[in-house]
């Protein structure tokens, strides 16, 4: 019974990579055919670690051009950038005081990037969940379309929305809410690039943190970046297997066939298929045309976007006024049924 809504947003830092594109935003140009959509530059995420004043500004420009340039419909659907809706803070605020520090203890996320000094990270990183529940809670979104690697983090966004609805049960009742204040979002996560992984190493996945530039394709490489990064792209000496079967205990082969998969919106067992016998190089000559062939235009279109800086912080300022227009009531109403 809450309408459905979509939500998501990417972090302005460093370059965006394939497994940005194909685990969020190829899922965002679908999405907007049928629902209704925000898409968030999420700066005040970006601030959990370290940034340079002037990178981070450029940095939130370049993720509203690759929404844009991706064929994100700026009219259709709401891009906007996360600090200028203060209500994002706001009810971060609310959910600290709702979620419990067991529960963000789990978060592998911030196992990984807090690494060995726990003790010298900031407490943002750490309330990271908290804020990313606000941000697609405060527009009661009920759908949000994410890599594999934030699947945690949205069953913990379900697990505030239950404790507020618990918690405040008797005042949202009051209210006349028969059905609890927050949905329960879903997280979108399937089809064969859920989550990419580098190009360097199978294990693990591709990465803006990654020191190795050879092991991401970004969204701005041309096409000699692009050819060399897969040409070294590492692999096994084994050809191509014919059946999925095949690619059992080989990961970087199911990577790349991954990526071939979604690029080109042919099946995983099609496109062995059509590849199954040969070898590596070959096949890699094909992925790298198709991968110039989807992400050349897209990188180009971003250029020219990012040269008119002023049309993209139009579109952001309306968007944020969009966005607070749907956030304002929802977060008064959140403060009256805590009683604040
Ligand atoms: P990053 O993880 O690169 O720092 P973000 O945290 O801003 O980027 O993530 C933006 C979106 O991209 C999220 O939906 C995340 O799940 C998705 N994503 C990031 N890396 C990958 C990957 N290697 N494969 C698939 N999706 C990914
Ligand atoms: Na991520």
């Amino acid at each position: 019974n809450f309408p459905e809504r979509v939500f998501s947003g990417i972090q302005p830092t460093g370059n965006l990579h394939l497994g940005n594109y194909l685990g969020a935003i190829v899922k965002f140009v679908a999405l907007q055919e049928t629902h209704e959509c925000l898409f968030c530059v999420v700066d005040l995420h970006a601030i959990t670690m370290p940034q340079a004043p002037d990178e981070l500004r450029q940095a939130i420009r370049r993720i509203a051009a690759a929404y844009i340039a991706s064929g994100i419909d700026p009219v259709r659907n709401i891009i906007f950038n996360q600090s200028q809706v203060s209500e994002h803070s706001e009810l971060a605020w609310v959910f600290n005081c709702v979620a419990r520090m067991g529960w963000l203890n789990r978060m592998t996320q911030f196992k990984d990037k807090a690494g060995k000094d726990r003790e010298n990270v900031s407490i943002g990183l750490f309330a990271y969940p908290t804020l990313m529940a606000a941000d697609i809670l405060l527009y009661r979104a009920t759908h949000v379309p994410v890599g594999e690697d934030q699947k945690q983090h949205v069953e913990l966004t379900r697990d505030v929305a239950q404790k507020f609805n618990n918690d405040y049960s008797e005042s949202i009742a009051a209210r006349g809410h028969t059905a609890g204040f927050f949905p329960l979002p879903e997280p979108l996560i399937q089809g064969p690039a859920a989550r990419v992984m580098s190009l360097r190493d199978g294990s693990k996945k591709m990465s803006k943190s990654d020191a190795s530039e050879f092991s991401r394709l970004n969204l701005s490489d041309d096409a000699d970046a692009i050819n060399q990064k897969i040409r070294k792209a590492k692999t096994d000496p084994e050809p191509l297997p014919t059946e999925l079967e095949g690619l059992k205990g080989r990961p970087e082969a199911e990577n790349l066939i991954g990526i071939f998969s979604a690029l080109s919106g042919v099946t995983p067992e099609k496109v062995l298929a059509d590849f199954g016998g040969a070898q590596f190089s070959s096949f890699k000559q094909s992925l790298a045309d198709l991968a110039i062939h989807k992400l050349g235009p897209i990188g180009a279109e971003m250029r020219r976007l990012e040269g008119d800086p002023g049309y993209i912080d139009q579109i952001l300022r309306d968007g944020a006024v969009r966005a607070r227009a749907i956030a304002q009531p929802i977060m008064n109403e959140v403060k009256d049924i805590v009683g604040l």
